[in-house]
């Protein structure tokens, strides 16, 4: 039974990192979910590419309930998530890693909770630390180890997407005290607390945001930037799973 969980964002589709790959079906109250399981230093490790395995999916239209209530269903314990972000500050430069402590949410029509009221009733989950503290020990001691430029704090601002940011709106991140932007982490998070489950966010920075780059953002650049980093990512990411 796989304790461990990887939602793999922009760039890591393919669970190549491990080994006898099968791949399962779960069904959940809010769809069906494909994954796959394989395993990695004798664990058994289940990976799910958030936007799919062609990157068919925008941000906005995850079925991240889904995700989260499979892998709860399948008894993940554990979940190490990546995603590719834009940096607000000048010390977070593309190829760094950042190990998200905190958010700020810009999303606008995600549907965030399990709860809903009725049967399931209301609940408030405390945020006070979104992102399980000993798993981000673990993934900051792995980036030590492995050489790989790794910022252990960063607040994580999540937009709605699917556009980029403007400048400005950039420019009033970095004052609210956000350190990098991106459009996934949230719910995914949250639904991760409300399911007790220990879940930390590796970020990676592929560009400078909006007004801070002088150049226009493309998703390419994005892409790029992940292609030459993707190894750091995988190494960081299954020395800590090794862990
Ligand atoms: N903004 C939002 N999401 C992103 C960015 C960005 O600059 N880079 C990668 N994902």
């Amino acid at each position: 039974m796989a304790r461990i969980a990887i939602i793999g964002g922009t760039g890591l589709y393919d669970p190549r990192i491990l080994d006898n790959v099968r791949e399962e079906r779960v069904v959940t109250p809010y769809g069906e979910v494909e994954y796959k399981v394989g395993e990695y230093a004798g664990k058994a490790v289940a990976f799910i590419p958030r936007h799919g395995s062609k990157h068919s999916i925008p941000p906005h239209l995850i079925n991240y309930r889904a995700n989260i209530w499979a892998m709860k269903k399948i008894g993940v314990q554990s979940i190490i998530a990546t995603t590719a972000v834009g940096s607000l500050k000048r010390e977070m430069a593309p190829g760094h890693f950042v190990l998200t402590d905190q958010f700020i949410d810009f999303t606008k029509n995600r549907v965030s909770t399990f709860y809903e009221g009725g049967d399931r009733g209301v609940v408030h989950v405390d945020v006070t630390e979104p992102y399980c503290p000993a798993l981000r020990a673990v993934l900051n001691a792995a980036a030590a180890e492995n050489g790989i430029p790794c910022h252990n704090f960063g607040t994580y601002v999540c937009t709605e997407g699917p556009r980029f940011e403007t400048p400005a709106e950039i420019k009033a991140y970095a004052l609210l005290g956000g350190d990098i932007v991106g459009m996934t982490n949230v719910p995914e998070v949250t639904l991760a607390r409300e399911a007790e489950m220990c879940y930390a966010t590796v970020s990676m920075v592929t560009n400078f945001a909006a007004g801070i780059s002088t150049q226009p953002l493309t998703h390419g650049e994005v892409l790029d930037a992940m292609r030459t980093n993707v190894e750091n990512f995988k190494k960081l990411v299954m020395a800590a799973i090794a862990g």
